[in-house]
């Protein structure tokens, strides 16, 4: 079961049972070319995105004009050199910022109408976040760390189920400090979804990490993807993970200048870079 905003009205939720509960966690794998199956539900409707930082005297252009349309079970990948408004996207996908101008609705509902309820309710019960660097509490085991989470959210997973899912039911009671940082991060990635999100966010998930380590992360990140069909947004400034995406987005300068879809996508093991 998952948390569901009625269209123009934030506070009202509705507990609501969708396709996705009935689909077990020990699903066998989805051919590469599941994109057919794809739902074609629109969770988010961006439209003339802006953003533009005030810091003294500069103005920062980082978003000029973004459209954009992202459907339920996609796994879409943004690539973009450093600074081309990546993160910045991101974040207000997120709820984590706002666009200076345009308007974005998350499922018909309207994410740019001002009010910080309607963003933390949207960050709480909606959303993922998996950053570059893992934001793990030091003192806290791996199964701690996602049950803060699981202990506030509505109908979340056990800790236990989400840490199967990226594949650590054998890091438990591990710290941090005693993980690698592939580990650490499927930990940080386990966190993010026990709540059961509707979207996961990823911004540069492998960043710190050498390529082998990286790929067991985007392994998990697509299992879940797959497992739980969740839209899922990698953002990279690494070409080869386009190869893992149904879909491409190519941002420059704050604009999407190109999009592709994938036919197939191969599996994260298969990536080289
Ligand atoms: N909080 C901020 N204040 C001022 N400028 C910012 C801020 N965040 C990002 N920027 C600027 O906006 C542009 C886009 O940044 P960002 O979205 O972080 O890009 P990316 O994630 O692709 O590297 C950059 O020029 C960056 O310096
Ligand atoms: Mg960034």
């Amino acid at each position: 079961m998952i948390l569901i905003f009625q269209t123009g009205d934030p506070a009202r939720m509705e507990h609501r049972s969708t396709s996705r509960e009935n689909k077990s966690v020990s699903l066998p794998a989805a051919p590469s070319s599941h994109s057919i199956a794809l739902s074609q539900q629109r969770v988010f409707e961006a439209r003339g995105l802006k953003k533009i930082y005030h810091t003294g005297e500069l103005d920062v252009v980082a978003l000029q004009g973004v459209n954009l349309d992202f459907h339920a079970g996609e796994l879409v990948v943004l690539l973009g050199a450093s600074g081309s408004g990546k993160s910045t996207l991101l974040n207000i996908l997120g709820g984590l910022d706002v666009p200076t101008e345009g308007g974005l609705r998350y499922k018909g509902w309207d994410l740019t109408d001002g009010t910080e309820r309607t963003l933390t309710l949207f960050r709480r019960n909606c959303v993922g976040f998996v950053f570059q660097f893992y934001n793990l509490i030091p003192s806290l085991t791996a199964r701690e760390n996602v049950a803060l989470i699981t202990e506030i959210a509505p109908d979340p997973m056990r800790p236990e189920e989400a840490l199967d899912l990226v594949g650590l039911s054998h890091r438990l009671d591990h710290f941090p400090s005693q993980l690698s940082g592939g580990e650490q991060q499927r930990v940080a990635i386990a966190r993010a979804i026990a709540k059961k999100p509707e979207v996961l966010l990823c911004d540069e998930p492998t960043g710190a990490l050498d390529i082998t380590t990286g790929i067991t992360v985007l392994e998990a990140v697509e299992q879940i993807n797959r497992e739980l069909g969740t839209l899922t947004l990698i953002i990279t400034h690494n070409a080869a993970m386009a190869e893992m995406a149904d879909r491409v987005l190519y941002l420059k300068d704050g604009q999407i200048v190109r999009e592709r879809t994938n036919e197939t996508r191969l599996p994260a093991s298969k990536l080289e870079w």
